[in-house]
Parts: structure tokens; C-alpha cells; sequence
């Protein structure tokens, strides 16, 4: 019986794709089952930040308007063997793309893994529904600005509407320096304006984009790569650690990169 967890935010490029394939990698290197779906059809690119769009056969589409089995569809990912992408469709006829129909693939996926992360559209109409409704838990991705704080807040509200297990945050784009000089609010104090359990920070770090214009997810020696498998662990093993984003940006060393940061 798998974890069928949707990714969502409400906001648009707060991270949602990128921390659904490196939190997917981080699981999977625990040994466990996991398949990345991209409901963000229209505009999905789970496929590019995994670099698998050149191995697409089939699509979610194609599994819904029964084009082909569902197995079909799953591309192994290159570098983890546990780690499979069912990707989204550029185009679709919308009629055969229903809640009930992303739920009935949803559900069909629950056999073959432990995890199946849901890769949610931004907004909160049709496509955020149908995200939600084959999911039986929540991860709400949140920056630290009052717009995605906003969209967070409503976002929480409707997943009210739901029957999930359990909701909680990911803190996205966290930066150490500005929280130390009181330019950010620290995610702590961002979980407990929306009332909701956090489980993890993931500190802004120019390597994501480094990675995603290879079509890769992060490697090791980045801050957000700790930072993605402490995410993992609290989902798997329900620890309660959180990366520390201030920590380089303490003591003398740390001072100076402050003021280094800042004058650039
Ligand atoms: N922690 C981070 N540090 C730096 N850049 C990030 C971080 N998280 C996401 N990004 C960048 O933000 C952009 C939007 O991310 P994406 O995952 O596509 O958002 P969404 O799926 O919510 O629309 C991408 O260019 C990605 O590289
Ligand atoms: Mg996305």
C-alpha cells in the first residue's frame, strides 16, 4: 500500500516540481518504491527537471483514454532503479481527464510502490482538484514571501475540503544570511502563522538551477541535497529534523560571507 502524497502551493514557481523529483530521489535512495506523477498537464516539466522527456512513449493521457496499460507509461529513471516518472501530456482532450479518472490511475499505482508524489498545477480550480482528490496526504511548498504566505493560507483552506490523513509544509528558498539579519522570516515562525506541522526547509541554492538546466536533480556537496534527504527521513521515518539554513552564516566566517552576500 502506497503513500500517495500531493505536492501543492497554490503559487506558481514556488518549487513544487523540484522538490517532488528530489524528495522522490531522496526516498528512493532509502531503498523505497517511488513514482513521480505529473498531473501539471499542459504545462508539465517534471520530465525535463528528471531529464526522461526523450524516453516518453506513453503518457498519463494515454493511460486515462486507455491507450495503454499503465506500466507502459512509467519511465525508470537513469540514475535510481527504484525511481519512476509517469509524465503528463503537452495536449489533452479535457472531457477524459477527470478527477475520477487521475484518481482511478492513482489508485492503480498504489500496487507497484511505496510512494507516489503527485506533481500539482498551480491554482486552486479544476487541475489543483484533480491533483488532490487520489492523494491521501498533503505537502504544502511555501516560500518565504507574503504572496506565496497568501496563497499557502487558501491552499490550506480548500485541502480542508478533502479527506487527507495529513497536511504539512516545505519551507522553499530559504536563506540563512537574511534570516540571521532579521531580513526573513525563519520557517518555524512561517508554520506557525498557518498553523500547520513542518517538516522541511530547503535553503535556496543556485545549484538547482544549475542541475535543472542539465536535467538533472541536485548531487551531492549542495546545501539543498542535505537538505532533501532530511525532507525524506522526516516523511519516511517521521524524524524531526530540519536543515539549519543559518548555520554557514554564523560565527566570523559567517559574518563575512553576510557582508559579501550583501554587496553583491
Ligand atoms: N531552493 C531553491 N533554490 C534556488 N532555486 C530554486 C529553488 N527551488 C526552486 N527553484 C527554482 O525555481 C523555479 C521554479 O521551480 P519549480 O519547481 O518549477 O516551481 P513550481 O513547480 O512550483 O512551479 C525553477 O527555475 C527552479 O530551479
Ligand atoms: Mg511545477
Amino acid at each position: 500500500m502506497a503513500r500517495k502524497i500531493v505536492i501543492t502551493s497554490g503559487k506558481g514557481g514556488v518549487g513544487k516540481t523540484t522538490i517532488c523529483a528530489n524528495l522522490g530521489v531522496s526516498l528512493a535512495k532509502l531503498n523505497q518504491r517511488v513514482v513521480l506523477v505529473d498531473v501539471d498537464i499542459g504545462l508539465n516539466n517534471l520530465d525535463v527537471v528528471t531529464g526522461i522527456e526523450n524516453k516518453i512513449v506513453y503518457d498519463i493521457v494515454d493511460v486515462i483514454e486507455n491507450k495503454c496499460r499503465i506500466k507502459q507509461a512509467l519511465v525508470q529513471d537513469l540514475n535510481y532503479p527504484n525511481l519512476y516518472i509517469m509524465p503528463s501530456a503537452h495536449s489533452y482532450n479535457k472531457s477524459q481527464v477527470t478527477a475520477e479518472n487521475v484518481k482511478k490511475v492513482v489508485e492503480e499505482l498504489n500496487d507497484y510502490f511505496d510512494f507516489v508524489l503527485i506533481d500539482c498545477p498551480a491554482g486552486i480550480d479544476e487541475p489543483f482538484k484533480r491533483a488532490v482528490c487520489g492523494a491521501d496526504e498533503a505537502l504544502v511548498v511555501v516560500t518565504p514571501h507574503l504572496s506565496s504566505l497568501r496563497d499557502a493560507d487558501k491552499v490550506l483552506m480548500m485541502l480542508t475540503a478533502f479527506n487527507l490523513n495529513s497536511v504539512s509544509l516545505v519551507v522553499n528558498r530559504v536563506r540563512g544570511d537574511m534570516i540571521l539579519d532579521k531580513e526573513m522570516l525563519d520557517a518555524n515562525k512561517i508554520a506557525e502563522i498557518l498553523n500547520v506541522k513542518l517538516c522541511g526547509v530547503i535553503p535556496e541554492d543556485d545549484n538547482i538551477a544549475t542541475f535543472l538546466s542539465l536535467g538533472k536533480t541536485v548531487n551531492k556537496n549542495c546545501d539543498s541535497y542535505l537538505a532533501f534527504n532530511i525532507l525524506a527521513k522526516n516523511m519516511f521515518e517521521d524524524a524531526k529534523k530540519l536543515f539549519d539554513c543559518t548555520e554557514k552564516y554564523k560565527g566570523i566566517k559567517g559574518f563575512l560571507k553576510r557582508l559579501i552576500r550583501k554587496r553583491i
